[in-house]
C-alpha cells in the first residue's frame, strides 16, 4: 500500500468535508469527531453495506437497535463495572493522567502480555517517565463508562451509564427474540450504535475517540459449533472488507494472548491494519462462551436458556461477537482509496461505486450560456431523482472541477456541452482511468 501520512488524509477529510473536530469553535472537545457531509454520507453507506451483507441478505441473523441507556444492574452482570478500566498514571507535577501501557509502548516497550504487577514495578524502577519526564504516580485503575443522572430530583436521580459496547443490549433482548421468533441455533443478533468510553488518551485522529459507532453481532450456537463458526465470521468478515477496498494485504491477524484478553473473552482476534501509526486493531473477534447469558440470568433471575426443538434439552448457547468501529474503519477505507496520480498530478479516493458519497457530478462545459445550462439542469435533477447523492458543479473550468470530484471519490463526472443541444450526448468522464466516452442522455 502507498506510503500515506495521517495529516494528508487529515487535512483531506477537513478540507473537503468529510470530518471535523468536535466543537471546533470553542477549541475542540478532545476525542470527539463531527461528520461533514460527506463523511455522513460515506459512513451511512458503510453501514447500510453491513447491514444488508449480515442482516438483510441472511436468514440466520436477526436486526436490533436497542437503547443506549439501560439499567445499571445490566454493567454489574456483564462485568463492566468492575472490569471495564484502563491502568492509568498522573504525572506528578503537571497532573496529567496517562494510560501506563500507551506510555511504555511510546517509550518503545513491549507492552504485549505485561500484567499490572509488571507495569507497576516498571513504573517503580523509573523505567516509565511522563511526556514531560516527571515523576508518575503509582497505577490506577480507572473505570472507562461515561456516568450519568436519570430523574430530575437529585435524591431520587439513579446513576446510569452510558454504554461503551452495543453488545449488552442484544444479550438482554435474547429472551425476546427467541420469544417473538422461536430461531433455531445457531443464529445471531446485529446492531448499529453509539458507544461511549472515557478514553484516557483519544488520539491519532478518530482511531482512538470517546464517541464512536460500533457495528456488533452475536453469533449464538451449540458451545460444540464455535470454533467451525468463529472461522467462518473471520472469512465473511475479510470479504466483506475487501469489498470496500480494504485490501487482504494490509491485515494482519493477532491471536490476543489470555492476559490481555477482556474479562468476558475465552478466545479473541484482533484484526489489525496498517494504519500510517502503526498496525492497529481495526475489528475484534472474540468468542465469549456463556458468559454474558450466564451472568444475565443469574442476575436478572429469569431464565435464557434455549431449548432444544427436537430433543427438548435446555441450555444456555455460547456466543462468537464480531465487532468493529465504524470511525476506524471510515479512516481505513479513506486510507485504501487515497491514491497519489504523480501522472497527472492529482489525488483521488479510488471509493468503490457503491461507497462514494457523490455518485455523479454534473457540470455545464461553460456557466455563461442559458440554454447549456437549462440543459444541464435537466440531466441533473434527472440524475438526483433517480440515483440521488448528484451534485451540481459549474465552479471554475473544467479540470479544475474534475480535480475536485477525484478528491472526494466521485466516479463520474458527466459535462452538457454545444454537442448536448444538438445531439443530446453528453461526456461522461471516469475517475479511475480519466476515460471520456461519450453517452446519449437517455443512456445515462
Ligand atoms: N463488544 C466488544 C468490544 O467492545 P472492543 O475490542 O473493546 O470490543 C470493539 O471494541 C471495536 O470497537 C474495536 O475493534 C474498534 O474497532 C472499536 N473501538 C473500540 N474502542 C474504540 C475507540 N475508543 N474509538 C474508536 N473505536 C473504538
Amino acid at each position: 500500500m502507498l506510503d500515506i501520512k495521517l495529516e494528508d488524509i487529515v487535512s483531506l477529510c477537513k478540507r473537503r468535508g468529510f470530518l471535523y473536530q468536535g466543537s471546533e469553535i470553542y477549541g475542540g472537545l478532545s476525542g470527539t469527531w463531527d461528520l461533514g457531509p460527506l463523511g455522513v454520507q460515506l459512513k451511512r453507506n458503510i453501514l447500510q453495506s453491513w447491514w444488508q451483507t449480515f442482516v438483510e441478505k441472511r436468514s440466520d441473523i436477526y436486526g436490533l437497535d436497542s437503547a443506549i441507556l439501560m439499567n445499571p444492574q445490566v454493567w454489574q452482570a456483564s462485568g463492566h463495572l468492575e472490569g471495564f478500566v484502563d491502568p492509568i498514571v498522573k504525572d506528578q507535577v503537571t497532573k496529567i493522567d496517562y494510560r501506563a501501557d500507551h506510555l511504555l509502548e511510546d517509550q518503545g516497550f513491549e507492552v504485549e502480555g505485561l500484567n499490572l504487577k509488571e507495569l507497576q514495578s516498571l513504573i517503580d524502577d523509573n523505567q516509565i517517565k511522563s511526556p514531560d519526564s516527571n515523576p508518575l504516580s503509582r497505577l490506577n485503575q480507572f473505570n472507562l463508562m461515561f456516568q450519568t443522572r436519570i430523574g430530575a430530583q437529585d435524591e431520587r436521580a439513579q446513576t446510569v451509564y452510558l454504554r461503551p459496547e452495543t453488545a449488552q443490549g442484544i444479550f438482554v433482548n435474547f429472551k425476546n427474540l427467541i420469544d417473538s421468533f422461536q430461531p433455531d441455533l445457531p443464529f445471531g443478533i446485529a446492531q448499529i450504535g453509539k458507544a461511549f468510553r472515557n478514553e484516557i488518551s483519544p488520539r491519532d485522529f478518530v482511531f482512538r475517540s470517546r464517541e464512536f459507532e460500533m457495528l456488533e453481532i452475536e453469533y449464538f450456537c451449540p458451545p460444540s459449533q464455535w470454533q467451525t463458526i468463529f472461522d467462518q465470521i473471520k472469512i465473511d468478515l475479510n470479504d466483506w472488507l475487501v469489498s470496500l477496498g480494504i485490501s487482504l494485504d494490509s491485515l494482519t491477524e493477532l491471536e490476543v494472548p489470555e492476559s490481555e484478553r477482556a474479562h468476558y473473552s475465552q478466545r479473541t482476534i484482533d484484526m489489525q491494519f496498517a494504519f500510517p501509526f502503526g498496525e492497529k486493531e481495526l475489528y475484534g473477534l472474540a468468542y465469549r462462551g456463556d458468559y454474558d447469558l450466564r451472568q444475565h440470568q443469574d442476575l436478572s433471575g429469569k431464565s435464557l436458556e434455549y431449548i432444544d426443538k427436537k430433543t427438548q434439552s435446555k441450555f444456555l448457547p455460547v456466543c462468537i461477537e464480531p465487532s468493529i468501529g465504524v470511525e476506524r474503519l471510515l479512516l481505513a477505507v479513506l486510507q485504501s482509496a487515497y491514491k497519489v496520480d504523480e501522472e497527472n498530478k492529482r489525488v483521488y479516493l479510488a471509493l468503490p461505486a457503491g461507497l462514494a458519497p457523490i455518485k455523479y457530478a454534473v457540470s455545464p462545459l461553460v456557466n455563461n450560456k442559458a440554454d447549456l445550462i437549462t440543459k444541464a439542469l435537466t440531466v441533473f435533477k434527472n440524475l438526483q431523482a433517480k440515483y440521488g447523492c448528484v451534485v451540481w458543479d459549474d465552479h471554475g473550468n473544467i479540470g479544475k472541477r474534475y480535480r475536485r470530484q477525484d478528491e472526494v471519490g466521485t466516479p463520474a463526472c458527466i459535462v452538457i456541452d454545444f454537442q448536448t443541444l444538438e445531439d443530446d450526448t453528453v461526456t461522461v468522464r471516469s475517475r479511475d482511468d480519466l476515460q471520456q466516452k461519450r453517452l446519449k442522455i437517455s443512456a445515462l
